[in-house]
């Protein structure tokens, strides 16, 4: 038994001229619920298509149980569950004879298969709609579905591509309620999203992945609190911006101060004074504030600290 169950060095993956994975590297420890949080386009599918064996990486090295993709490719293959961002049922079977099938293609049979196919049923809170075809489901419940394929073979590893995307609100808090049941019975899972709040929730550790690169990583709690007391977005008439700027520097509850576009982002010890301070600054200038808002400390704040765009366009 290794503590590290995952391990992923320095990933790389191009495409023409376009790299889309530049250098990825993280470990994850057994039990541990690992998420890749990032925008559209920030790699993510690219990253966990690698780990899993869909994409052959460039450069970079994957282990898994001390196994080396590598060298071991189908050995890990068998150690790992991955729930695809894009759903692959058949529409016209039944959810029970979907899982049969797949269960059939891990190499399950007779009686094992039956009580896997029952139990991830159970786990997915669909026992009482087994029987019916999958045409009839929501999104959600198919994605629940898609879910439990991908525990069917009791993997030590599950992957899930952002499993709540277009899915309702019901199905969402399902689809919590299973994923934390397996975390309280040890599974290991890596997790991708663009929701912060999803990864706030239910990850240990939080790699924030954007451009292909890893920004930050840490658990949630360490990620806001590198955030201090808060941020400030303070949209201004422009010919005041950089005044505005230069003199929030010497407010002390001001920790920095950076420009964008048409708005200052402000980094505090303590949001309300800086804010107060701020606010000074602009009355003495009479300077037009166009926009103003106190941003809660989250992990959506820390990624427009980093790098000044929003998860969500
Ligand atoms: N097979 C491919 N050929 C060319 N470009 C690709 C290919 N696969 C992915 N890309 C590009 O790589 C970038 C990263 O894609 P990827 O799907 O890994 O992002 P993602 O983080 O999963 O995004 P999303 O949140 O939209 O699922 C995108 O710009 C995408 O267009
Ligand atoms: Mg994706």
């Amino acid at each position: 038994m290794h503590d590290v169950i995952l391990s992923v060095n320095e990933l790389k993956k191009s495409y023409a001229e376009k790299t889309v994975v530049n250098g990825i590297s993280f470990d994850i420890k057994r039990g541990e619920v690992f998420g890749l949080l990032g925008p559209n386009g920030a790699g993510k599918t690219t990253t966990i298509s690698m780990i899993s064996g869909l994409i052959i990486p460039d450069v970079g090295r994957i282990q898994v149980d001390g196994l080396d993709f590598s060298e071991q490719a189908n050995a890990i293959k068998a150690k790992l569950g991955l729930v695809p961002q894009e759903l692959a049922l058949y529409p016209t079977l039944s959810a029970r004879d979907n899982l049969l099938f797949f269960g059939r293609i891990y190499g399950i049979r007779g009686k094992m298969l039956r009580e896997r196919v029952d139990s991830v049923l159970d786990i997915v809170k669909l026992a009482d709609r087994a029987k019916d075809a999958i045409q009839t489901y929501s999104g959600g419940m198919k994605r629940r579905i898609n879910i439990a394929a991908g525990l069917l073979h009791q993997p030590d590893v599950l992957f899930l591509d952002e499993p709540t995307v277009g899915v309702d609100p019901q199905s969402r808090n399902a689809i919590f309620e299973s994923l934390e049941d397996l975390k309280r019975q040890g599974l290991t899972i890596l997790y991708t999203t663009h929701y912060m709040e999803e990864a706030q929730r239910l990850c240990d550790r939080v790699a924030i992945i954007d451009q292909g690169e890893i920004i930050a990583l840490d658990t949630p709690r360490n990620l806001i609190q590198s955030l201090g007391g808060g941020m400030i977005r303070l949209g201004l008439n422009n010919g005041h911006l950089d005044t505005v700027q230069r003199r929030g520097k010497l407010v002390s509850a001001i920790k920095n101060i950076s420009r964008r576009d048409d708005y200052l982002l402000v980094e505090t010890h303590k949001a309300q004074d800086a804010l107060m301070g701020l606010l000074e600054i602009t009355n003495q200038l009479d300077a037009r504030v166009t926009s103003l808002e106190v941003l809660e400390p989250n992990l959506e704040t820390v990624f427009l600290q980093m790098t000044g765009k929003s998860l969500r366009e």
